[in-house]
Protein backbone atom coordinates (compact mmCIF):
# COMPACT_ATOMS: atom_id res chain seq x y z
CA UNK A 1 0.00 0.00 0.00
CA UNK A 2 1.37 3.60 -1.54
CA UNK A 3 0.74 6.43 0.44
CA UNK A 4 -0.65 9.16 -1.69
CA UNK A 5 -1.74 13.09 -1.33
CA UNK A 6 -3.12 15.41 -3.82
CA UNK A 7 -5.05 18.68 -3.59
CA UNK A 8 -7.19 20.93 -5.89
CA UNK A 9 -7.16 24.80 -5.24
CA UNK A 10 -10.52 26.63 -3.71
CA UNK A 11 -10.64 29.45 -6.45
CA UNK A 12 -13.86 28.34 -7.89
CA UNK A 13 -15.96 25.60 -9.16
CA UNK A 14 -14.57 22.53 -10.72
CA UNK A 15 -14.19 21.75 -14.22
CA UNK A 16 -13.42 18.52 -16.78
CA UNK A 17 -9.95 19.36 -16.34
CA UNK A 18 -9.73 19.09 -12.77
CA UNK A 19 -12.28 15.96 -13.06
CA UNK A 20 -10.43 14.13 -15.38
CA UNK A 21 -7.10 15.21 -14.52
CA UNK A 22 -6.91 14.49 -11.27
CA UNK A 23 -10.39 13.95 -9.15
CA UNK A 24 -11.44 10.82 -11.14
CA UNK A 25 -7.97 9.74 -10.41
CA UNK A 26 -8.55 10.30 -6.81
CA UNK A 27 -11.80 8.30 -5.98
CA UNK A 28 -9.76 5.15 -8.08
CA UNK A 29 -6.89 5.46 -6.09
CA UNK A 30 -8.52 5.45 -2.37
CA UNK A 31 -9.94 2.10 -3.11
CA UNK A 32 -6.17 0.87 -2.45
CA UNK A 33 -3.64 2.95 -0.86
CA UNK A 34 -3.61 5.10 1.78
CA UNK A 35 -4.76 8.66 0.30
CA UNK A 36 -4.46 12.29 1.62
CA UNK A 37 -6.80 14.28 -0.59
CA UNK A 38 -7.25 18.10 0.51
CA UNK A 39 -8.58 21.13 -0.38
CA UNK A 40 -5.55 23.96 -1.42
CA UNK A 41 -7.11 27.13 0.59
CA UNK A 42 -3.93 28.25 1.69
CA UNK A 43 -2.84 28.58 -2.33
CA UNK A 44 -5.73 30.20 -3.07
CA UNK A 45 -4.86 33.28 -1.29
CA UNK A 46 -2.65 34.21 -3.73
CA UNK A 47 -5.88 35.77 -5.90
CA UNK A 48 -6.98 37.66 -2.69
CA UNK A 49 -10.49 36.34 -2.43
CA UNK A 50 -12.97 37.96 -0.16
CA UNK A 51 -13.81 35.74 3.58
CA UNK A 52 -17.14 35.27 2.27
CA UNK A 53 -15.84 33.90 -1.69
CA UNK A 54 -12.97 31.93 -0.05
CA UNK A 55 -15.26 29.89 2.73
CA UNK A 56 -17.78 29.38 -0.33
CA UNK A 57 -15.21 28.24 -2.36
CA UNK A 58 -14.08 25.67 -0.01
CA UNK A 59 -17.70 24.72 0.72
CA UNK A 60 -18.17 24.07 -2.97
CA UNK A 61 -14.95 22.13 -3.96
CA UNK A 62 -15.58 20.11 -0.77
CA UNK A 63 -19.31 18.97 -2.15
CA UNK A 64 -17.83 18.49 -5.39
CA UNK A 65 -14.84 16.23 -3.71
CA UNK A 66 -17.38 14.11 -2.18
CA UNK A 67 -20.07 14.08 -5.01
CA UNK A 68 -17.45 12.40 -7.44
CA UNK A 69 -17.05 9.68 -4.94
CA UNK A 70 -14.27 10.83 -2.76
CA UNK A 71 -14.97 9.29 0.33
CA UNK A 72 -14.43 10.12 3.75
CA UNK A 73 -14.01 6.67 5.01
CA UNK A 74 -11.31 5.46 2.40
CA UNK A 75 -9.33 8.54 2.17
CA UNK A 76 -8.52 11.19 4.40
CA UNK A 77 -10.06 14.33 3.19
CA UNK A 78 -9.21 17.51 4.36
CA UNK A 79 -8.88 21.40 4.26
CA UNK A 80 -5.41 22.43 3.98
CA UNK A 81 -5.33 25.27 6.32
CA UNK A 82 -7.20 22.98 8.74
CA UNK A 83 -3.88 21.22 9.49
CA UNK A 84 -0.71 24.25 10.36
CA UNK A 85 1.93 22.13 10.36
CA UNK A 86 1.44 22.23 6.93
CA UNK A 87 2.63 25.83 7.37
CA UNK A 88 5.47 25.31 9.48
CA UNK A 89 7.06 22.82 7.20
CA UNK A 90 6.68 25.36 4.28
CA UNK A 91 9.10 27.82 6.40
CA UNK A 92 11.40 25.46 7.30
CA UNK A 93 11.64 24.19 3.71
CA UNK A 94 11.45 28.07 2.35
CA UNK A 95 15.14 28.60 3.87
CA UNK A 96 16.58 26.01 1.20
CA UNK A 97 14.17 27.03 -1.82
CA UNK A 98 16.82 29.32 -3.98
CA UNK A 99 15.11 32.43 -5.14
CA UNK A 100 16.77 32.01 -8.79
CA UNK A 101 15.17 28.78 -9.55
CA UNK A 102 11.14 29.63 -8.14
CA UNK A 103 11.76 32.63 -10.56
CA UNK A 104 12.59 30.42 -13.15
CA UNK A 105 9.30 28.03 -12.94
CA UNK A 106 7.02 28.23 -15.75
CA UNK A 107 3.61 28.94 -13.59
CA UNK A 108 5.34 31.78 -11.97
CA UNK A 109 6.76 33.13 -14.88
CA UNK A 110 3.19 32.91 -16.39
CA UNK A 111 1.26 34.48 -13.43
CA UNK A 112 3.55 37.33 -13.61
CA UNK A 113 2.76 38.11 -17.35
CA UNK A 114 -1.20 37.44 -16.44
CA UNK A 115 -0.64 39.64 -13.69
CA UNK A 116 2.22 41.91 -12.86
CA UNK A 117 0.15 44.08 -10.54
CA UNK A 118 -0.37 41.07 -8.35
CA UNK A 119 3.56 39.47 -7.94
CA UNK A 120 3.41 38.80 -4.40
CA UNK A 121 5.64 36.43 -2.51
CA UNK A 122 3.30 33.59 -2.09
CA UNK A 123 3.16 33.12 -5.77
CA UNK A 124 7.32 32.81 -6.06
CA UNK A 125 7.24 30.07 -3.05
CA UNK A 126 4.24 28.52 -4.57
CA UNK A 127 5.98 24.87 -5.38
CA UNK A 128 7.44 25.35 -1.48
CA UNK A 129 3.72 24.91 -0.05
CA UNK A 130 3.31 22.59 -2.97
CA UNK A 131 6.45 20.23 -1.53
CA UNK A 132 5.22 20.73 1.70
CA UNK A 133 1.33 19.40 1.35
CA UNK A 134 2.99 15.55 -0.29
CA UNK A 135 5.96 15.58 1.61
CA UNK A 136 4.77 15.76 5.08
CA UNK A 137 2.67 12.67 4.71
CA UNK A 138 5.78 11.38 3.08
CA UNK A 139 3.93 10.22 -0.06
CA UNK A 140 5.53 8.20 -3.14
CA UNK A 141 2.17 9.24 -5.64
CA UNK A 142 0.89 11.82 -6.60
CA UNK A 143 -2.49 12.37 -8.86
CA UNK A 144 -2.20 15.21 -10.79
CA UNK A 145 -2.84 16.42 -14.08
CA UNK A 146 0.26 17.76 -16.69
CA UNK A 147 0.18 21.07 -15.86
CA UNK A 148 1.58 20.09 -12.27
CA UNK A 149 4.58 18.17 -13.54
CA UNK A 150 7.21 20.81 -13.30
CA UNK A 151 6.38 21.52 -9.42
CA UNK A 152 6.04 17.66 -8.54
CA UNK A 153 9.88 17.67 -9.82
CA UNK A 154 10.72 21.12 -6.89
CA UNK A 155 8.38 18.79 -4.79
CA UNK A 156 11.49 15.93 -5.40
CA UNK A 157 14.39 18.25 -5.47
CA UNK A 158 13.28 20.06 -1.68
CA UNK A 159 13.13 16.37 -0.71
CA UNK A 160 16.65 15.57 -1.93
CA UNK A 161 17.77 18.93 -0.68
CA UNK A 162 16.75 18.33 3.12
CA UNK A 163 18.01 14.52 2.79
CA UNK A 164 21.08 15.69 1.60
CA UNK A 165 21.22 18.90 3.83
CA UNK A 166 20.77 16.88 7.16
CA UNK A 167 22.47 13.38 6.10
CA UNK A 168 19.33 11.75 6.22
CA UNK A 169 17.36 9.27 4.35
CA UNK A 170 13.99 10.87 5.21
CA UNK A 171 11.40 12.45 2.59
CA UNK A 172 10.59 9.99 -0.09
CA UNK A 173 10.78 11.36 -3.36
CA UNK A 174 7.29 12.07 -5.00
CA UNK A 175 6.35 10.84 -8.45
CA UNK A 176 3.61 11.92 -10.36
CA UNK A 177 0.98 9.31 -11.29
CA UNK A 178 -1.93 8.38 -13.67
CA UNK A 179 -2.28 4.64 -13.76
CA UNK A 180 0.72 4.35 -15.72
CA UNK A 181 -0.42 6.28 -18.42
CA UNK A 182 0.97 9.55 -19.33
CA UNK A 183 -0.47 12.29 -17.52
CA UNK A 184 -3.45 14.15 -18.95
CA UNK A 185 -4.07 17.58 -19.75
CA UNK A 186 -7.68 18.66 -21.56
CA UNK A 187 -7.68 21.93 -23.09
CA UNK A 188 -9.99 24.90 -23.09
CA UNK A 189 -12.80 25.44 -25.84
CA UNK A 190 -11.25 28.82 -27.19
CA UNK A 191 -8.31 26.79 -29.03
CA UNK A 192 -6.05 27.57 -26.89
CA UNK A 193 -4.03 25.59 -24.45
CA UNK A 194 -5.44 24.03 -21.63
CA UNK A 195 -9.13 24.69 -19.70
CA UNK A 196 -8.15 26.32 -17.01
CA UNK A 197 -10.67 28.15 -13.96
CA UNK A 198 -9.57 31.47 -14.71
CA UNK A 199 -9.66 31.23 -18.40
CA UNK A 200 -13.27 31.55 -19.39
CA UNK A 201 -13.11 28.19 -21.71
CA UNK A 202 -14.46 25.72 -19.20
CA UNK A 203 -16.80 23.31 -18.61
CA UNK A 204 -18.07 23.07 -14.61
CA UNK A 205 -19.41 20.32 -13.49
CA UNK A 206 -21.95 22.17 -11.89
CA UNK A 207 -22.99 23.96 -14.96
CA UNK A 208 -26.41 23.19 -16.15
CA UNK A 209 -27.20 21.14 -18.98
CA UNK A 210 -28.29 24.31 -21.32
CA UNK A 211 -24.74 26.12 -20.27
CA UNK A 212 -23.27 23.69 -21.24
CA UNK A 213 -24.73 22.94 -24.24
CA UNK A 214 -24.00 26.72 -25.62
CA UNK A 215 -20.72 26.56 -24.15
CA UNK A 216 -20.04 23.62 -26.40
CA UNK A 217 -21.54 25.20 -29.34
CA UNK A 218 -19.72 28.46 -28.50
CA UNK A 219 -16.23 26.54 -29.07
CA UNK A 220 -13.73 27.60 -31.41
CA UNK A 221 -13.21 24.96 -34.98
CA UNK A 222 -11.85 26.50 -38.22
CA UNK A 223 -13.66 26.11 -42.20
CA UNK A 224 -13.47 22.49 -42.22
CA UNK A 225 -10.93 19.89 -44.14
CA UNK A 226 -10.05 20.54 -47.74
CA UNK A 227 -8.25 17.25 -48.58
CA UNK A 228 -8.91 14.00 -47.58
CA UNK A 229 -6.75 12.35 -44.66
CA UNK A 230 -5.09 15.59 -43.82
CA UNK A 231 -3.66 16.14 -40.90
CA UNK A 232 -6.06 18.42 -37.83
CA UNK A 233 -5.19 21.50 -36.33
CA UNK A 234 -5.03 21.87 -32.64
CA UNK A 235 -8.19 23.65 -32.21
CA UNK A 236 -9.85 20.50 -33.95
CA UNK A 237 -7.34 17.99 -31.80
CA UNK A 238 -8.57 19.57 -28.97
CA UNK A 239 -12.37 19.29 -29.13
CA UNK A 240 -11.41 15.16 -30.38
CA UNK A 241 -9.09 15.24 -26.63
CA UNK A 242 -12.25 16.38 -24.59
CA UNK A 243 -14.33 13.64 -26.56
CA UNK A 244 -11.99 10.99 -25.80
CA UNK A 245 -12.76 11.23 -21.93
CA UNK A 246 -16.14 11.65 -22.65
CA UNK A 247 -17.90 10.17 -25.58
CA UNK A 248 -17.46 6.32 -26.81
CA UNK A 249 -15.27 4.79 -29.12
CA UNK A 250 -17.74 4.27 -31.43
CA UNK A 251 -18.94 7.89 -31.35
CA UNK A 252 -15.32 9.35 -31.34
CA UNK A 253 -13.89 6.61 -34.36
CA UNK A 254 -17.54 7.84 -36.46
CA UNK A 255 -16.51 11.73 -36.27
CA UNK A 256 -12.95 10.97 -36.80
CA UNK A 257 -13.79 9.15 -39.93
CA UNK A 258 -16.41 11.87 -41.24
CA UNK A 259 -13.08 14.19 -40.52
CA UNK A 260 -10.69 12.25 -42.44
CA UNK A 261 -13.55 12.01 -45.60
CA UNK A 262 -14.07 15.96 -45.66
CA UNK A 263 -17.60 15.29 -44.47
CA UNK A 264 -17.75 16.36 -41.06
CA UNK A 265 -20.13 18.70 -39.83
CA UNK A 266 -18.78 20.19 -36.60
CA UNK A 267 -22.24 21.29 -35.65
CA UNK A 268 -23.37 17.64 -35.17
CA UNK A 269 -19.63 17.60 -33.31
CA UNK A 270 -20.40 19.94 -31.14
CA UNK A 271 -23.91 18.50 -30.15
CA UNK A 272 -22.98 15.19 -29.74
CA UNK A 273 -19.99 16.25 -27.56
CA UNK A 274 -21.91 18.08 -25.72
CA UNK A 275 -24.66 15.34 -25.21
CA UNK A 276 -21.55 13.35 -23.49
CA UNK A 277 -20.33 15.84 -21.24
CA UNK A 278 -23.99 16.44 -20.08
CA UNK A 279 -23.80 12.62 -19.42
CA UNK A 280 -21.01 12.53 -16.95
CA UNK A 281 -21.98 16.12 -15.39
CA UNK A 282 -25.29 15.34 -14.49
CA UNK A 283 -25.14 13.31 -11.80
CA UNK A 284 -22.62 14.69 -10.61
CA UNK A 285 -24.33 18.17 -10.15
CA UNK A 286 -27.55 16.61 -8.88
CA UNK A 287 -25.19 15.50 -5.70
CA UNK A 288 -23.56 18.34 -5.71
CA UNK A 289 -26.66 20.34 -4.81
CA UNK A 290 -27.35 17.64 -2.70
CA UNK A 291 -24.28 16.99 -0.33
CA UNK A 292 -23.71 21.25 -0.23
CA UNK A 293 -27.08 21.63 1.14
CA UNK A 294 -26.12 19.23 4.03
CA UNK A 295 -23.92 20.82 6.32
CA UNK A 296 -24.05 18.40 9.19
CA UNK A 297 -22.71 15.90 6.95
CA UNK A 298 -19.74 18.69 5.81
CA UNK A 299 -18.67 19.21 9.30
CA UNK A 300 -18.64 15.88 10.33
CA UNK A 301 -16.44 14.80 6.91
CA UNK A 302 -14.36 17.89 7.44
CA UNK A 303 -13.63 17.88 11.44
CA UNK A 304 -12.48 13.21 10.77
CA UNK A 305 -10.20 14.37 8.04
CA UNK A 306 -8.52 17.31 10.07
CA UNK A 307 -8.42 15.11 12.52
CA UNK A 308 -6.70 11.76 10.54
CA UNK A 309 -4.38 14.59 8.47
CA UNK A 310 -2.89 16.17 11.62
CA UNK A 311 -2.28 13.27 13.05
CA UNK A 312 0.04 12.28 10.35
CA UNK A 313 1.25 15.71 9.84
CA UNK A 314 2.36 16.72 13.61
CA UNK A 315 4.26 13.26 13.45
CA UNK A 316 6.13 14.69 10.47
CA UNK A 317 6.81 18.06 11.75
CA UNK A 318 8.30 16.65 14.94
CA UNK A 319 10.88 14.37 13.22
CA UNK A 320 11.53 17.02 10.88
CA UNK A 321 12.06 19.53 14.04
CA UNK A 322 14.44 17.15 15.57
CA UNK A 323 16.22 16.37 12.22
CA UNK A 324 17.15 19.73 11.97
CA UNK A 325 18.25 20.17 15.25
CA UNK A 326 15.30 21.83 17.17
CA UNK A 327 16.23 20.67 20.87
CA UNK A 328 14.13 21.50 24.41
CA UNK A 329 15.67 23.18 27.37
P1 LIG B 1 -5.35 23.17 -9.64
O1 LIG B 1 -6.28 23.52 -8.55
O2 LIG B 1 -5.04 24.18 -10.68
O3 LIG B 1 -5.83 21.88 -10.37
C1 LIG B 1 -6.17 20.72 -9.63
C2 LIG B 1 -5.85 19.48 -10.40
O4 LIG B 1 -6.49 19.50 -11.66
C3 LIG B 1 -5.54 19.31 -12.69
N1 LIG B 1 -5.91 20.11 -13.85
C4 LIG B 1 -5.95 19.63 -15.09
N2 LIG B 1 -5.71 18.41 -15.58
C5 LIG B 1 -5.86 18.22 -16.90
N3 LIG B 1 -6.26 19.21 -17.74
C6 LIG B 1 -6.52 20.44 -17.30
N4 LIG B 1 -6.92 21.38 -18.13
C7 LIG B 1 -6.36 20.71 -15.92
N5 LIG B 1 -6.52 21.81 -15.14
C8 LIG B 1 -6.23 21.42 -13.88
C9 LIG B 1 -4.23 19.79 -12.13
O5 LIG B 1 -3.14 19.20 -12.78
C10 LIG B 1 -4.34 19.36 -10.69
O6 LIG B 1 -3.97 18.01 -10.56
N6 LIG B 1 -1.01 23.45 -7.31
C11 LIG B 1 -2.18 22.62 -7.49
C12 LIG B 1 -2.90 22.29 -6.20
C13 LIG B 1 -2.04 21.69 -5.18
C14 LIG B 1 -1.54 20.34 -5.18
C15 LIG B 1 -0.75 20.24 -4.00
C16 LIG B 1 -1.66 19.26 -6.05
C17 LIG B 1 -1.58 22.29 -4.07
N7 LIG B 1 -0.82 21.43 -3.36
C18 LIG B 1 -0.11 19.04 -3.69
C19 LIG B 1 -1.01 18.07 -5.73
C20 LIG B 1 -0.25 17.97 -4.55
C21 LIG B 1 -3.12 23.37 -8.39
O7 LIG B 1 -3.13 24.59 -8.44
O8 LIG B 1 -3.99 22.61 -9.03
Amino acid sequence: METVVSGIRSTGNLHLGNYFGALKNFVKMQEENNCYFFIADYHSLTTHPTPENLHGNVKQVLAEYLACGLDPEKSTLYIQSDVPEVAELYLLLNMNAYVGELERTTSFKDKVRKNPENVNAGLLTYPVLMAADIIIHRASKVPVGKDQEQNLEMARKFARRFNNMYKVDYFVEPQPYNFGEALIKIPGLDGTGKMGKSEGNGVYLFDEPKVIQKKVMRAVTDSGPTEKNSPMPEVIQNLFTIMDVVSEQSTIDFFKEKYAECEIRYGDLKKQLAEDIIKVTTPIRERILDISSNSDYLKKVTKMGAEKARESAAKTVKEVRDIIGFKAF
